[in-house]
């Protein structure tokens, strides 16, 4: 496949802040005549948005990890095929607020689930899309828990323990040792200004021609 438009994916804990980073490059892009969608998973199209709802909803421990793990990449298909590829191939870029570093980091480092089990459905579904770049948003847990204290929607994922999600933690970290040629750690602790010009000069430098 030969994507016109740029992928752009960003990673992190809940209440790294990563979300409202995807945001303001958007709107930094669209500014400068970039057409440019924001997206999210699970989510993205009507299906996986559906898929969403009992992924995110209810029980903590509703799921077992590997049927969780089906359930993400079911909702990933959906996204990939109906809307990220055709949009690249227009030349449309896509933020995206997550992908499969997700799953490696909360159902493989999380829950468990084996590497070679996630690689096996990474090739079967994403076939040879891989984001051009990914931003890994890192704060401590205790400081990012406190941030989602006051949002309305019910994300089951906040309520499991504080190993779970050291554990999801140091899985993103060392992501930018394990694939550091397309993964950037960003220190969430930074100012929002700082952290959107950092990422700005980045994209500039790397994916926008002068
Ligand atoms: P968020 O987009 O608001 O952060 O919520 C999505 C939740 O889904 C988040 O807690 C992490 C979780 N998740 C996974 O466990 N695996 C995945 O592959 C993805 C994309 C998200």
């Amino acid at each position: 496949m030969i994507n016109k438009g740029t992928f752009i994916v960003f990673e992190g804990g809940e209440g790294t802040g990563k979300t409202t980073q995807a945001k303001i490059l958007q709107d930094q892009l669209n500014t400068n005549n970039i057409l440019t969608i924001l997206t999210r998973e699970p989510g993205g199209t009507k299906e996986s948005e559906e898929i969403r709802k009992i992924l995110i909803n209810g029980k903590i421990n509703k799921w077992d990890g590997i049927s969780e793990t089906l359930l993400h990449y079911a909702a990933r298909r959906e996204h990939i095929k109906k809307k990220i590829i055709p949009e690249l191939k227009k030349g449309t870029w896509i933020i995206c607020d997550r992908f499969f570093h997700s799953t490696e980091a909360y159902q493989g480092a999380g829950h468990g689930v084996s590497t070679d089990f996630l690689n096996t459905l990474k090739k079967a579904v994403c076939e040879d899309l891989v984001p051009d770049i990914t931003f890994i948003f890192d704060q401590k847990v205790e400081k990012s828990i406190q941030r989602i204290k006051n949002r309305n929607e019910n994300n089951r994922y906040e309520n499991f323990d504080i190993n779970f999600h050291n554990r999801v933690r140091k899985y993103f970290k060392n992501l930018k040792n394990t694939s550091n040629k397309n993964c950037i750690l960003i220190n969430a602790d930074d100012t929002i200004k700082n952290i959107s010009d950092k990422i700005l000069l980045y994209v500039q430098q790397n994916f926008i021609q002068s």
